[in-house]
């Protein structure tokens, strides 16, 4: 598995990560019995993942303390990646929900925190400030941010606060983060890591149509602001993101791989992509999802793939926001 250093941290971070979020039963996922999930994430860690990714909305903190059980005895192996989402982020909570989450995770640090979503309550200052002192005590090694577009990521940067990553959604069926965010993460050393690689199946090939994405999965822009959990006043692009699976699938069964394979990869060979997030629900998903990263694309498949994908990308439009209209990411 290869590694690359997080922006200029100095963590060596694998760069296919297992993201947690659908080990537990959450909004998106029905998630899966814990045996099944710990199973998955030692797995991870004979693959050569080592970067794992939670949070505390992940089950109300059954995501953390499931992954605190999971590295018990290897958390020496593991670089963990958290988040803050606590309704204010004001220096108080900052600290309380710092404290709890350590707890759940049977760790004395985190390797990174980072915020969630920008929240906008207290000036952003104020959060990373009482971040920044995480760091100072020993609680945390590393800040990042998540779900930040340009506005955000310049009053961040502001702050002086050394940030070292953005985690955005990013696979073939969400490229927005190319048209801005991307250039001025890669200018300021932050990596990026991109979440919902695999636009949470879609690109694994589950779904055969739109009509069989289930409504927790289907509250994404991609589809009708009709759909009974959406959130945003969207018209969808269903169509568009079809056609872009049935290209995706073209160019993996030439090559070869699974779409899955194929689509972490060609994550893996865009310009700032530090990692890529991929949640999986058993080991053998991680297995194939870890063997990912040896994939090389030459320049025609990324040329396709990019072809492929371009009138999904042109109908989601610039918002990194995958499921709320009006967006959150300024
Ligand atoms: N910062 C944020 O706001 C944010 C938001 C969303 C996600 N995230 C992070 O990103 C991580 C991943 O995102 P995600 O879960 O939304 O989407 P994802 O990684 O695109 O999709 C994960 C799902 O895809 C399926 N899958 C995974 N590997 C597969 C394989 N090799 N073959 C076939 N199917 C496969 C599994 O579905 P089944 O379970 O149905 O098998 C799995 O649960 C999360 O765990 C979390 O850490 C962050």
């Amino acid at each position: 598995m290869q590694t690359i250093e997080l922006g200029r941290s100095g963590l060596q971070v694998s760069r296919v990560a297992f993201g947690c979020m659908s080990t537990v039963p959450n909004p998106t996922y029905d998630g899966v019995a814990d045996q099944q999930a710990i199973a998955a994430i030692r797995g991870a860690l004979d693959h050569g993942i080592n970067f794992f990714d939670t949070a505390p909305g992940y089950g109300n903190g059954a995501s953390e303390e499931l992954l605190g059980r999971a590295l018990e005895g290897v958390r020496d192996q593991a670089i963990i990646a958290n988040k803050i989402s606590s309704q204010t982020m004001d220096a108080q909570e900052v600290r309380t929900e710092c404290e709890k989450s350590l707890k759940l995770l049977r760790t004395d640090v985190m390797d990174l925190y980072q915020i969630h979503w920008p929240r906008g309550v207290v000036p952003l200052d104020e959060t990373l400030k009482a971040m920044e002192k995480l760091v100072t005590d020993g609680k945390v090694r590393h800040l990042g941010v998540c779900n930040f577009g340009l506005e955000q990521l310049a009053d961040g940067l502001g702050s002086g606060v050394p940030l070292v990553s953005n985690q955005i959604v990013y696979s073939l069926l969400a490229r927005a983060v190319e048209i801005d965010v991307a250039p001025v993460c890669m200018e300021n050393n932050m990596g990026l890591l991109c979440y919902s690689p695999l636009a949470q199946g879609l690109l694994a090939g589950k779904y055969a149509n739109a009509d069989e994405v289930p409504p927790e999965r289907g509250r994404t822009r991609h589809f009708s602001k009709d759909r009974s959990q959406s959130r945003h006043n969207e018209p969808g692009c269903e169509e568009a993101a079809f056609a872009a699976i049935a290209g995706v699938r073209a160019v993996a069964e030439r090559l070869g791989h699974s779409m899955a394979d194929v689509s972490l990869a060609w994550l893996l060979h865009q310009p700032g992509v530090a990692c890529v997030l991929a949640g999986a629900s058993r080991e053998d998903q991680v297995a194939r999802n870890a063997a990912a990263a040896d994939i090389a694309l030459s320049a025609e498949d990324l040329a396709e793939l990019d072809r492929v994908t371009a009138p999904v990308k042109a109908a989601m439009g610039p918002s990194l926001d995958m499921w709320a209209t009006p967006s959150r990411i300024r």
